[in-house]
């Protein structure tokens, strides 16, 4: 049989953000091996655009290109071709939808943006779109949490606070725009490996759990306004992402010195991200770090919040 088989020409684009977390509270192993979280979401403008073509045969494929790609397994391992299951596990047949996913990613890849979280909502949101399965979004979002913590969110996007393991969302709007510089590394740092490292370093008493957040500190993450939110961004899991990766505490210093209000690693790393003044100064961190900063694989502009995955275009 042909590769073309079975296809049909019903395709849906998405383009999905990636997402920083404005503070990342971290509370100790729970007995599932999970962590509780209070967690301070942002979506930002970096995107990856998935396209979601029909096939009738019942196969579901992958292609990544683009950032990182390289490093991505294209098969039922991954968290994109997860989602398309899970959908159609939900849907309840089995034998009819297929569907051919082409990926273009902007979002690092392990880099602490959420890049395969944020691939693996847009996925939801496409193959049901292109089923017509037609799950509301709550729904789509509680698949998501069992995808990952992340997935919920980023169904989304906005600004939300997140409990429990990040999936327990509450909106939280934001009227001002945080102008960001994300400075990507060489090598990714998985996830599960950080909470690890957090676990050892509590043990030996380097750092004492605790997944509270002042609401205070919510007010003034979310207040829109720059110097506010630099004050009070706040990542548990920076210090055991510095400790295995150290170079990050050089990139960290080196946005400081470029001009940057605040620096944190981004969610479990490595990317590390930097909130500017405004626009311009965001402009200035970027090309002096371009200048200066070693150990850096690429910097990116952004800015959030930005709104959740959206059907670019849609046929079927
Ligand atoms: O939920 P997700 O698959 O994104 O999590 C990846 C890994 O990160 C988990 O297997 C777990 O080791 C760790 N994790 C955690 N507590 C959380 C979220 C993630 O320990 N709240």
């Amino acid at each position: 049989m042909s590769p073309e088989a079975g296809k049909t020409d019903a395709a849906v684009v998405v383009r999905v953000p990636a997402k920083v977390n404005l503070a990342l509270c971290v509370g100790p192993r729970r007995a599932d091996g999970y962590h509780d979280l209070a967690t301070v979401f942002q979506a930002v403008s970096l995107y990856d655009e998935i396209t979601a073509l029909a096939r009738s045969d019942g196969q579901i494929t992958v292609q990544m290109t683009g950032e990182g790609s390289e490093e991505l397994p294209c098969d039922q391992t991954n968290l994109a071709c997860k989602a398309a299951l899970v959908l159609r596990e939900w849907a309840g047949d089995a034998t009819r939808h297929g569907v051919d996913l082409r990926i273009v990613k902007q979002i690092p890849m392990a880099g602490g943006m959420a890049g395969g979280s944020g691939d693996a909502a847009a996925v939801l949101l496409a193959c049901n779109r292109l089923w017509g399965v037609g799950l509301p979004l709550e729904v789509l979002s509680e698949l998501g949490a069992e995808l990952g913590s992340d997935v919920s969110f980023l169904l989304y996007g906005g600004n939300a606070l997140g409990l429990g393991r990040g999936e327990r969302l509450t909106p939280q709007p934001v009227t001002g725009r945080l102008e960001w510089v994300f400075a990507t590394a060489p090598r990714g740092l998985p996830t599960p490996l950080v909470y690890r490292h957090f676990d050892e370093m509590a043990d030996r008493g380097a750092i004492v759990p605790d997944a509270e957040l002042s609401p205070d500190a919510l007010d003034d993450l979310c207040s829109g306004e720059a110097a506010r939110v630099a004050a009070r961004l706040r990542n548990d899991l920076q210090a055991p992402a510095v400790e295995l990766y150290p170079q990050l505490a050089d990139t960290l210093e080196a946005g400081l010195a470029a001009g940057a209000l605040a620096g944190l690693v981004s969610g479990s790393g490595p990317t590390c991200a930097f909130l500017a003044a405004d626009a311009a100064s965001a402009d200035v961190v970027a090309s002096r770090m371009a200048a200066t900063a070693g150990g850096v694989r690429d910097l990116r502009r952004a800015y959030g919040p930005v709104d959740g995955p959206r059907i670019v275009t849609g046929r079927g």
